[in-house]
């Protein structure tokens, strides 16, 4: 756990290094400060629909033009797991959020502090869309289909899909309501499913961690991570990009009482 946390530390500070060199070879110096304003100084209405404007182009394709969440989060829920304070905002929209899918910005930082204003006004609205279903029926219906065969909530289950602890916090209805029905929709890079026919024996399968000119490795169906010869190998399938099972057989009722359950799961805080 504390190499982990050390590991995503190391990581972030390289990537924010990386990012910093190629702001400034991109936008000069100037355009990017080191001190970062307590309060908003692009916060007029015009400021403010610049920003709409910039999210139209860059956001929406993760978090709906109308903020609502999709494969990103909800943004009208005004609830932030980095603060939500106008630095803490301006942090999250300029560095991205490391180890998620949430990217850095290569803007300046007048577009950045204007975007942060309107993402303010997307979380101040109220607008945020309540999920329709009955989420005790959900958790239910999550006990009964064997979701913690492969997925983690808290300390119960196991981590071959993903955490789902904070899942309805991290992904809008929309995105969790298609993760259930077509699963292979999205499937996020360190989630992506290997088939391997061996030359000889049983095939392997699994999700696919890392892979290298002489080996593949793999976290099998049976959570044992492995790494396997490629000279052992007839063929490597990706065909079938998710390990995760359609739901579709489900009726639409259940349906909605699992995705309002999922909803309901924003971490432990
Ligand atoms: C490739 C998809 C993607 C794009 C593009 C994207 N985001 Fe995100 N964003 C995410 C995801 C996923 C999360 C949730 C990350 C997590 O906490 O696991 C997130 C979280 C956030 C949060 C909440 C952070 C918190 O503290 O909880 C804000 C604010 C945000 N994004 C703003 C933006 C803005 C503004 C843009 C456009 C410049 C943007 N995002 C572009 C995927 C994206
Ligand atoms: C055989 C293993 C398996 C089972 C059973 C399974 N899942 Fe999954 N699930 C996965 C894998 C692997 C992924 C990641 C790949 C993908 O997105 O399709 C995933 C992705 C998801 C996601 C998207 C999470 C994200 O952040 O992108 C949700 C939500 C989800 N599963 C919910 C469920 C629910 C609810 C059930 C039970 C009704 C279930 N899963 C059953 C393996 C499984």
């Amino acid at each position: 756990m504390l190499s982990r946390i050390f590991l995503g530390l190391a990581a972030s500070a390289a990537l924010l290094a990386a990012q910093n060199v190629q702001n400034q070879a991109l936008t000069g110096e100037a355009a990017r400060s080191a001190e970062i304003a307590k309060t908003n100084p692009f916060n007029t209405e015009a400021d403010v629909q610049q920003g709409n404007a910039l999210f139209q182009v860059q956001c929406t394709y993760c978090h709906g033009a109308r903020g609502e969440g999709g494969r990103g989060a909800d943004l009208t829920a005004g609830v932030y797991k980095m603060g939500g304070a106008d630095p803490d905002l301006f942090k999250t929209v300029r560095s991205g959020i490391p180890g998620t899918e949430m990217p850095a910005s290569r803007l300046t930082d007048d577009e950045i502090w204007k975007m942060v204003g309107f993402v303010k006004r997307l979380g101040s609205r109220g607008l945020s869309e309540k999920a329709p279903g009955d989420a005790a029926a959900g958790k239910a219906l999550y006990a009964k289909n064997g979701c913690a065969g492969c997925h983690r909530i808290g300390d119960e289950g196991v981590d071959l899909g993903p955490d789902l602890s904070d899942v309805g916090r991290r992904r809008g209805l929309a995105f969790l309501e298609e993760s259930l029905v077509k699963p292979e929709a999205f499937v996020s890079n360190t989630f992506r499913a290997v088939q391997l026919v061996m030359k000889s024996g049983p095939a392997v399968g699994g999700i696919r961690l890392n892979e290298d000119d002489l080996s593949v490795q793999l976290r099998d169906t049976n959570g044992n991570l492995r790494s396997v010869m490629k000279d052992g190998v007839k063929e490597l399938r990706r065909d079938k990009p998710s390990l995760m099972p359609s739901y579709e057989r489900l009726s639409k009722t259940d349906l909605t009482n699992l995705v309002a359950y999922l909803n309901s799961l924003k971490g432990a805080q």
